[in-house]
């Protein structure tokens, strides 16, 4: 019997990122509302990325700022059930979120103060998000069940989608 071979696409990681890319700008083109474009991101990058274990945001809440507080609150995501807040400077989302900077942990148990949402999380990477203005307005958070899961192309990949999508008005 003759058998038809179905072609089994396999992509590396960055060629991954360069589609994922592609899809983003072409469905957001002319998006302006935010949590539409949280949601949209969310969605493409758990698909383009099967392996990832919870993927979305922790937005700044704009509520607490006016009274001084630097708090994050959960926005759009995919998997488990995700901590509701987060302190500026707590865990792995806080400490992007204090110091503006990407977080790639390889081993979460051995990061100080990582909050366990789910015990099966057990590397993962935290990518802060800025407006066009240059304010930070979330956190881009990605776990994983496999040790040291995320690298220098996810960094990029990511910091890439967030600043094409949320950096430019
Ligand atoms: N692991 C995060 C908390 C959020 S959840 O993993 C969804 C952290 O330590 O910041």
């Amino acid at each position: 019997m003759h058998r038809v071979e179905v072609p089994v696409v396999v992509r590396s990681k960055s060629e991954t990122y360069q589609y994922l890319i592609r899809d983003i700008k072409a469905v957001l083109d002319d998006e302006g509302n935010r949590i539409a474009k949280m949601a949209t991101v969310v969605s493409l990058c758990a698909q383009a990325f099967p392996d990832w274990f919870w993927t979305g945001f922790y937005c700044v809440d704009e509520v607490k700022k006016t009274q001084g507080i630097e708090e994050l609150v959960v926005g759009p995501y995919t998997g488990t059930l995700g901590c509701l807040r987060i302190a500026f400077g707590r865990g792995v989302c806080g400490t992007a979120a204090a110091t503006r900077t990407t977080q790639i942990v390889p081993d979460v148990h051995a990061f100080p103060g990582h909050i366990a949402c789910d015990s099966r999380s057990n590397s993962e990477i935290v990518v802060p998000v800025f407006d066009p203005a240059g304010e930070l307005i979330a956190v881009f958070d990605v776990d994983s069940e496999q040790y040291d899961a995320f690298d220098e192309t996810d960094r990029d990949g990511l910091e890439d989608i967030m600043a094409l999508t949320f950096g430019k008005s």
